[in-house]
């Protein structure tokens, strides 16, 4: 079928017209839309999947401008295990990534690709990762047949019309992404509300800077923009031009006195980053004139400006947060981000036209729907134990609609950065917070971070696994080449950022959490603040600079110096085991892996 005559291009670049009209003489679609990113084009794609029985229109006066999607049971999740790294050479994607020949990749993929869209529209989305016209911003057009796609990335990334006008006027080099759910229309099918296909590709080409995203329409599968192309194309970008992609939070903390200090923190999958980017400070630090600015959740992109100062941009624009666990009490800025304009996927319904999840109240609503359709009741959930929400269900939200949004979050040349951090969910030997020595000190706390696994990704919940920066799932390349780029970064800077390592989630003999984490974790983030000014104290301990109890600012808290002791503990027989745990990373990257990783273990073995 013949592309609309109402859909004419809106871009004159001959390479991006060629490459759409390649696309479509490919994926066969039955129309072409150009993505314009007007409210009006938003509102018709909504309406259309709302038609569609896709997305459900939410009650608008509980929740203006919201709408709900349920996706199939079999697509909740990242893919990590078809999520493929596809380099001329495998030695270039490294032990931690899935490689095939980019060859035999290219093959496989026109063979699914061939037809895929039949019956569906293809959408040219344009967009731009960072602020518009950012000198740090780079930008991508995501070929989709997913409306639902559309208005996501509308959301979570800058789209439309001036993108178009970007890549006629600059010729800035455009990041192909294709993505097709793999579920082309028969003339006559009926389509189902979220199509997909049980044989799912995610599939990066770093050299050529190309993704293909095939059989998924969940999350960062198919929102090409936030991990595909934020984390594991920018990575090998970032890698050649001497900058960093990281999948780390960006915060600002305000002092009384009105001076302003910007961190970034790798944290994995599911661990509290939205909730740590959006703190609220504990009340009498806030009545002091304490604050938390907000500049990203998830993804940060680091450059050392001009004078060598190491400054960082969000690239998204919105919040692809997990819902369960978020409240009024746990996050209200994420929930005052979230109020309006928001597309929820697969939490529960309930009765009034509203959402739910486990953690947003105490107390359930006495029945729902839940995120597979299914009737729902607090009786039935502690019969069965079945959630209403799954556990990666997730919100959709501008970040603009953050409270606490930094007036700097769109600021093209992004924000300075002062310190890094470091963080793992794990349940014994790490301590809440230490200060590595040094910057090569630092990289090995970022190399040899581990977490227990959550719902983020397919897989084992609870077990623990090395995950390097929190970057496992999201580094491009070879993780011992991605090590030696941060080691390099330094001969760059004029300021070496502080860094820090925290641990949130270790656990006493009990099993009970040790530590209440949430606002109170702003009295860490204040000594790491103030250490990385060069004002507060610190031990020397085998694995770097530690607080006593009186370098952290207790006020308004009854705390213990006992408490603190058993959270900050640095077992000599766990870390051992912990370094052996090392080892097994290291082996597998040994070709790769910098010399400055090998002394960095030995100097920790020898101070332990
Ligand atoms: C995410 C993730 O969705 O890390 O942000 O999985
Ligand atoms: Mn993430």
């Amino acid at each position: 079928m013949k592309a609309r005559s109402t859909d004419k291009p809106l871009s004159k670049n001959p390479h991006l017209l060629k490459w759409v009209t390649k696309m479509a003489a490919l994926t066969q679609p039955a129309a072409i839309h150009w993505v314009d990113g007007s409210e009006e084009e938003n509102a018709a794609l909504c309406a259309q999947m709302v038609a569609a029985g896709t997305l459900t229109k939410l009650n608008e006066d509980l929740w203006p401008g919201c709408h709900y999607a349920r996706s199939d049971p079999s697509d909740v999740a990242r893919v990590e295990d078809r999520t493929f790294i596809c380099s001329h050479s495998k030695d270039n994607a490294g032990p931690t990534n899935n490689w095939v020949d980019p060859f035999v990749m290219r093959k496989t993929l026109k063979a699914r690709f061939q037809g895929c869209m039949a019956g569906r529209t293809m959408y040219v989305l344009p967009f731009s990762m960072g602020p518009l016209g950012s000198p740090l911003a780079q930008i991508g057009v995501q070929l989709t047949d997913s409306p639902y796609v559309v208005v996501n990335m509308r959301i979570m990334a800058r789209i439309g019309l001036p993108i178009f006008q970007q890549i006629d006027d600059d010729g800035k080099r455009v990041v192909p992404c294709m993505h097709s759910v793999g579920a082309p229309l028969a003339p006559g099918q009926t389509d189902v509300p979220w199509p997909c296909n049980p044989d799912k590709y995610i599939v990066h080409f770093p050299e050529t800077r190309e993704i293909w995203s095939y059989g998924s329409g969940y999350g960062g599968n198919a929102l090409l923009g936030k991990k595909c192309f934020a984390l594991r194309i920018a990575s090998n970008m970032a890698r050649d031009e001497g900058w960093l992609a990281e999948h780390m939070l960006i915060l600002g903390l305000e002092n009384p006195q009105g001076e302003k200090t910007y961190v970034a923190a790798a944290f994995p999958s599911a661990c509290g980053k939205t909730n740590f980017a959006m703190l609220i400070p504990p009340t009498p630090l806030l009545a002091e004139g304490w604050k938390i600015w907000t500049v990203g959740d998830d993804i940060a992109w680091l450059k050392p400006d001009a004078s060598g100062r190491l400054h960082a941009i969000n690239p998204e624009s919105g919040f692809f947060g997990v819902a369960p666990g978020t409240s009024v009490k746990t996050n209200p800025n994420a929930m005052a981000a979230l109020a309006k304009n928001t597309i929820f996927t697969n939490v529960a319904l309930t009765p009034e036209g509203g959402v739910w999840w486990e953690g947003m109240t105490d107390t359930p609503p006495a029945a729902l729907t839940d995120w597979q359709g299914k009737p729902w009741t607090p009786e039935l959930a502690a019969e069965t134990g079945a959630k209403a929400a799954h556990p990666n269900s997730r919100f959709t939200a501008p970040a603009a609609q953050c409270p606490t949004i930094d007036p700097a979050w769109e600021s093209p040349t992004g924000v300075p950065i002062s310190a890094l951090i470091f963080g793992g969910r794990r349940a014994t030997t790490i301590p809440l917070v230490y200060q590595a020595f040094n910057w090569s000190a630092g990289v090995y706390v970022g190399a040899t971070m581990g977490s227990e696994m959550t719902a983020a990704a397919a897989g084992t919940i609870g077990k623990v696994r090395r995950d390097p920066f929190a970057m496992l799932p999201f580094c491009g390349y070879h993780m011992g080449d991605y090590f030696r780029h941060w080691i390099s970064m330094q001969k760059n800077l004029s300021e070496t950022p502080c860094i820090f390592s925290v641990n949130w989630f270790r656990k006493g003999a009990d099993g009970k959490f040790l530590w209440p984490g949430f606002s109170e974790n702003m009295r860490i983030l204040k000594w790491v603040v103030e250490r990385a000014r060069g004002r507060a104290c610190a031990r020397e301990t085998p694995i770097g600079w530690q607080p006593r109890f009186a370098d952290i600012d207790w006020t308004g808290s009854d705390f213990t110096p006992e408490q603190f002791a058993a959270l900050q503990a640095v077992d000599r027989a766990a870390w051992r085991a912990e370094v052996i745990g090392h080892e097994e990373l290291f082996i597998d990257l040994h070709a790769h892996l910098p010399k400055e990783m090998i002394f960095e273990r030995e100097l920790l073995i020898c101070r332990l």
